[in-house]
């Protein structure tokens, strides 16, 4: 099975963000495992929980961080976690009633593993060169 790897390509040099994006590429790894190795409707439902759960309060955390610095692409950046928190829950509950099929697993993969690696490499990058610089004492107004 192909995973998702966290790399330098998706680094953004933010300690707790990258943290989480670790997380977050572990917990879509293993609901790919439990889809495609057919773990069962127990185990399927818990992982979809933890990354249910776990989408939520990342973004959370992040969107703390943006309010925190006035960082101004604040309105636009949270509208794209909001939207996907809502993909999460619709697949979610399409995942648990209708089982993992193969159209099913691959919306996994486009709409949630594809999209958190285009998120982060075009918005959580630049998010965390914006808190940097607002952070250092040169960008200090
Ligand atoms: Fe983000």
């Amino acid at each position: 099975m192909e995973e998702y790897v966290w790399d330098e390509s998706v680094r953004t040099g933010h300690d707790m963000i990258d943290e989480q994006h670790k997380q977050l590429f572990a917990a879509i790894n293993h609901l790919l495992k439990a889809c495609q190795e057919n773990k069962g409707k127990d185990e399927l439902t818990q992982s979809l929980n933890f990354l249910n759960d776990y989408t939520i309060r990342h973004f959370f955390d992040e969107e703390q961080v943006q309010r925190k610095c006035n960082y101004p692409d604040y309105p636009r950046h949270k509208k794209l976690h909001d939207d996907f928190k809502a993909t999460v829950r619709d697949l979610k509950v399409q995942l648990i009633m209708k089982g993992p099929s193969e159209a099913l697993i691959n919306e996994v993969r486009s709409k949630i593993g594809d999209w958190l690696v285009t998120h982060i490499k075009g918005n959580d990058i630049k998010l965390a060169a914006y808190v940097e610089q607002q952070s250092s004492p040169s960008g200090s107004r």
